[in-house]
């Protein structure tokens, strides 16, 4: 299953993405979690380790691969290959984590304004779109705020779009927009999950906002200092505290996950 987080800055993607890596990688799935923003911070929420993380470097930032991948021999500047080899990626260039997790960090797709397609950017589109999935792997990907980088192509891989907003009518506007591209896009399954809540009447407020979505408010997560302190230390937030009631939340969130993925898999 190929989950992926999106959402506007802030309203806890990589929360999400990280916490559910570890609770599907402890029950004992294949995760393979990638941190597809440029801010690549998944590694703390992940707990991988600081020596690991040390030696962590984005596939964006692997110039002379990059160059090699897409290298057109014979032609001129500015003219590369945008279909690049790139199945061996992701073994060659993952690093290990706890409960037997394993990450890619590969760095944000950014829109140049001037409309050039780097190369860079085409070789991580391949990869999001040919990561092959088999039956008991979890794909997680941590996505860049907005979506507009993603091609048809890139999309249409994605079993799960979990869209995260937070109680505000800013993080709910991109939400929207997310949905009306994923749905675009090919994506069937569109969850959105709310974050940050603090009181029933904030949840409210958000259901009668979304009344007319189509897409269902599938999960709230409470507002939870605990993970503030986690990331205060830098310490997965499920390693800090596992009991706070964020992580409980999102363990409900996850167990509801795993039905789901056997619903659409399994049967
Ligand atoms: N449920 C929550 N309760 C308290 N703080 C949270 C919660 N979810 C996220 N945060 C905090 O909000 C900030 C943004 O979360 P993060 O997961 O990095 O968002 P994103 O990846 O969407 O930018 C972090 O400092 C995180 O600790
Ligand atoms: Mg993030």
């Amino acid at each position: 299953m190929k989950i992926a987080v999106s959402g506007k800055g802030g309203v806890g993607k990589t929360l999400v993405a990280g916490i559910l890596a570890r609770m599907f990688a402890k029950d004992g799935f294949k995760v393979l979690a990638i941190d597809n923003d440029s801010a690549m911070n998944l590694s703390y929420t992940l707990g991988i380790d600081e020596n690991t993380k040390d030696k962590i470097v984005p596939i964006k930032e692997m110039k002379s691969m990059i160059e090699e991948r897409t290298f057109v021999k014979g032609a001129g500047p500015g003219v590369y290959n945008i279909n690049p080899e790139v199945s061996d990626i992701p073994d060659k260039y993952k690093v290990s984590g706890p409960d037997g997790l394993q990450l890619l960090v590969l760095g944000g797709i950014e829109e140049p304004a001037t409309g050039c397609l780097c190369p860079e950017n085409a070789l991580i589109r391949t990869l999001l779109y040919n990561l092959f999935v088999k039956r008991d792997e979890v794909v997680i990907v941590d996505f860049e705020a907005g979506i507009e980088h993603l091609g048809r192509g890139t999309a249409k891989g994605i079993d799960l779009m979990l869209v995260i907003t937070e109680p505000s009518q800013k993080s709910l506007d991109l939400g929207k927009k997310i949905i009306e591209l994923s749905k675009k896009l090919g994506v069937i399954n569109i969850y959105l999950i709310s974050n940050k809540i603090t009181d029933d009447q904030q949840k409210d407020t958000i259901n009668q906002k979304i009344k007319k979505w189509e897409v269902p408010l599938y999960h709230t997560i409470p507002f939870d200092p605990e993970i503030g302190k986690a990331d205060l230390e830098g310490k997965s937030p499920v390693d800090f505290n596992s009991n706070s009631k964020g992580i409980l939340s999102i363990k409900v969130l996850y167990e509801k996950l795993k039905k789901l993925k056997q619903e659409l898999f399994d049967l």
